[in-house]
């Protein structure tokens, strides 16, 4: 079985004895087209290879796991303990450490990757998909980065895996085009190597936020992060247990609201009160604010004592940028060399999937976990969850196991049909 488009196949050839048909600009799939070759892409696509469903990844970059390996910085390491980030049915080295780094991920997707013998199509971005109700199918246009030659792929099932931080966020702010200074995102900055003795002005508390804070100041730049509501600090540990880990555990007894009591109640107790140092608290529970607003709270891993020893200053919401600095909510004024807008990211979902049933505005499914994976028409959502890899991975093996289960149905009528129809003729003669 290939997932590689055929394309010297003959016109004539029977769909069904290939993946692929190419007519023209036209591909005929055989089996489902995949959209991202991220995480999520990539443990749909093992799931089907286990069944011997044959399928399509299309992906836009040149790579696999291109949010890994463009648009994270050096210092990263997963911060959940290995056993949550597993893709399915294939663990992480034995050797690896507890978190592993980035470089360490990478890996493991790569291997991944060639151990289920999946072969993206690179270069190729979706620029839409539509559902034709007149022949029952869906039709994907993509372009191809490197040529701008277009593709239009026809098949029955399509898998959205274009992730939740699809595209950087990108906030407008009064002045900032007349900052001298240097500005970039988050998803562009690898370590703070360049900015030795560097005023920098980081925008956002989030996880990205704080650790590129952190990371600026091992490298002896002068951070300043904007916090300009409030954020949930936990410790990544707790008693030498994840506190992911004891989230997952408690949650199966107690109601959300306890857990965050709990965790709000240790969060207090271990790292005492940072709201002195302008890191404030939301009132709503780290959960349940993930649960509603998909607002992941921050798992410490060294900012906070970095923030309590003056050498990463807190600083609220801004009010202007000018060409030497930036003008902030409380009239400070702050000289400043660069700016890193640590704002976030978005799903891309609405950009090319014509669809509003199944999706909602901001790229997300509008039912919640753990039942937004399948759409109707064949359509199905993986890695939307706002539950990090282990949500993705949830998401995978159903979507996986539903496709191959029709599959198999539909195989097996196929065969009776042809059997049948051999009968008849054996009759006749
Ligand atoms: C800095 C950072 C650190 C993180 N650390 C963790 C962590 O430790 N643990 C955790 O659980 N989660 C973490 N996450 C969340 C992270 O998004 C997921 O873990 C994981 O990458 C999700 O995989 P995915 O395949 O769903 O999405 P992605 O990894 O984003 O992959 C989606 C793929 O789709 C491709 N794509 C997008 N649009 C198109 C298109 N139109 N056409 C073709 N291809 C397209 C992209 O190029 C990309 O390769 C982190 C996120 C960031 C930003
Ligand atoms: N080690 C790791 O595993 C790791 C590292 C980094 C990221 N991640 C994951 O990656 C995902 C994205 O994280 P992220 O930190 O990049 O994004 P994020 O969690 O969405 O945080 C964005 C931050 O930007 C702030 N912000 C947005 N617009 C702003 C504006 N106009 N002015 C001031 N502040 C503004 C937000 O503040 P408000 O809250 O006020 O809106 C928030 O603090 C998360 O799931 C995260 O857990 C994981």
């Amino acid at each position: 079985m290939s997932n590689q488009c055929n394309l010297c196949l003959p016109p004539m050839v029977d769909a069904s004895e290939h993946d692929e048909l190419f007519i023209g600009r036209r591909i005929l799939v055989n089996g489902p087209v995949i959209v991202g070759a991220g995480p999520s892409g990539l443990a749909v696509a093992a799931g089907l290879q286990q069944q011997g469903v044959p399928f399509v990844v299309l992906e836009r970059a040149n790579c696999i796991a291109s949010l890994w390996q463009n648009k994270t910085y050096d210092r990263l390491k997963l911060h959940l303990p290995r056993q949550f980030c597993e893709l399915p049915y294939f663990p992480f080295p034995k050797e690896y450490p507890e978190y592993p780094s980035k470089n360490q991920f990478i890996n493991y997707l790569e291997t991944y990757a060639k151990h289920f013998k999946i072969n993206p199509r690179f270069n190729e971005t979706v620029q839409s998909a539509k559902y034709d109700e007149n022949c029952g199918s869906w039709r994907i246009k993509t372009v191809d980065t490197s040529d701008y030659s277009e593709i239009e792929y026809i098949c029955s099932w399509l898998v959205a895996a274009t992730g939740e931080n699809a595209e950087k966020v990108v906030p407008e702010f009064e002045g900032l085009q007349d900052f001298s200074g240097q500005v970039m995102h988050a998803c562009d900055y690898k370590s703070g190597k360049a900015y030795d003795g560097k005023r920098v002005l980081v925008v956002g508390c989030g996880n990205s936020g704080m650790e590129i804070s952190l990371d600026l100041c091992n490298y002896n730049a002068i951070p300043s992060m904007v916090i300009r509501s409030s954020v949930h600090v936990l410790p990544r540990e707790i008693l030498g247990i994840s506190t992911f880990q004891l989230s997952v555990s408690l949650m199966k007894w107690l109601p959300i609201w306890l857990v965050d009591k709990i965790f709000v109640s240790i969060a207090r107790l271990l790292m005492g009160n940072i709201e002195k140092y302008g890191v404030k608290r939301p009132s709503t529970g780290p959960l349940q604010l993930k649960n509603t607003l998909g607002k992941t709270p921050v798992l410490d891993i060294g900012t906070l004592n970095k923030i309590r020893s003056g050498m990463i200053k807190v600083v609220p919401g801004i009010k202007k940028f000018s060409r030497d600095g930036v003008e902030l909510e409380n009239g400070e004024f702050l000289e400043i060399d660069s700016v890193i807008l640590a704002t976030g990211y978005c799903s891309n979902i609405p950009s090319w999937l014509k669809e509003n049933e199944f999706f909602s505005g901001d790229g997300f499914p509008k039912t919640p976990f753990p039942n937004g994976w399948k759409g109707k028409a064949g359509l199905y959502a993986v890695g939307f969850s706002r539950r990090g890899l282990s949500g993705a991975s949830f998401d995978a093996i159903r979507v996986s196991e539903d496709i191959g289960q029709i599959w198999k149905q539909e195989l097996k009528q196929k065969n009776q049909g042809a059997l049948s129809l051999a009968n008849r003729r054996s009759c006749k003669s």
